[in-house]
């Protein structure tokens, strides 16, 4: 039986050639390559701390076969900061102190990412902020700082 398949992506446009295990989920290949910003929460689906966006839409990574992204983008929060400077998501959640203990912030800051992305030019009341998240849970529960951050991205 043949298990494994050698597979192109790209990860923060960096392009890298694999031999990946059929099995294997994006999260734990992406974690190997180094991008450790891409938490192993749940590994069932539930929490999003493994959340990335994959050719911009997010996905949770746990659940997401490597080979599915054979040919694709995939973006973690380590690309979002380019030359030094913090994406405006990323500056955002720092100015509203939407972080606690952090392990939930990376898989968060892509979510939020995708969904003012997708909102381009509107401005989502709190409700549709805090659905667009549902898939993200923050066990420190900064909820109410979390739409902060996102409001004040869209703002800017
Ligand atoms: S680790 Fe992927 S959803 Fe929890
Ligand atoms: S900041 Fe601790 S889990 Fe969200």
């Amino acid at each position: 039986m043949i298990n494994r398949m050698d597979i192109s992506l790209s990860v923060n446009s960096r392009t890298y050639e694999l031999d990946v295990d059929v099995r294997k989920s994006l999260m734990d290949v992406l974690r190997e390559l180094g991008y450790t910003s891409v938490k192993h929460g749940c590994g069932v689906g539930e929490c999003g701390a493994c959340t990335v966006l994959v050719d911009d839409i997010a996905v949770d990574s746990c659940l997401y076969l490597a080979v599915w992204a054979k040919g694709k983008n995939v973006r973690t929060v380590e690309g979002e900061c380019r030359d030094g400077k913090l994406s405006v998501v990323q500056e955002a959640y720092v100015e509203e102190g939407a972080v606690q203990c952090g392990f939930c912030t990376p898989g968060l800051i892509m979510s939020s990412t995708s969904f003012i992305e997708k909102n381009d030019g509107r401005h989502p009341s709190r409700e549709e902020i805090a659905k667009g998240h549902a898939g993200n849970l923050c066990r420190c529960t900064g909820y109410q700082t979390i739409i902060n951050a996102v409001e004040n991205a869209i703002k800017k």
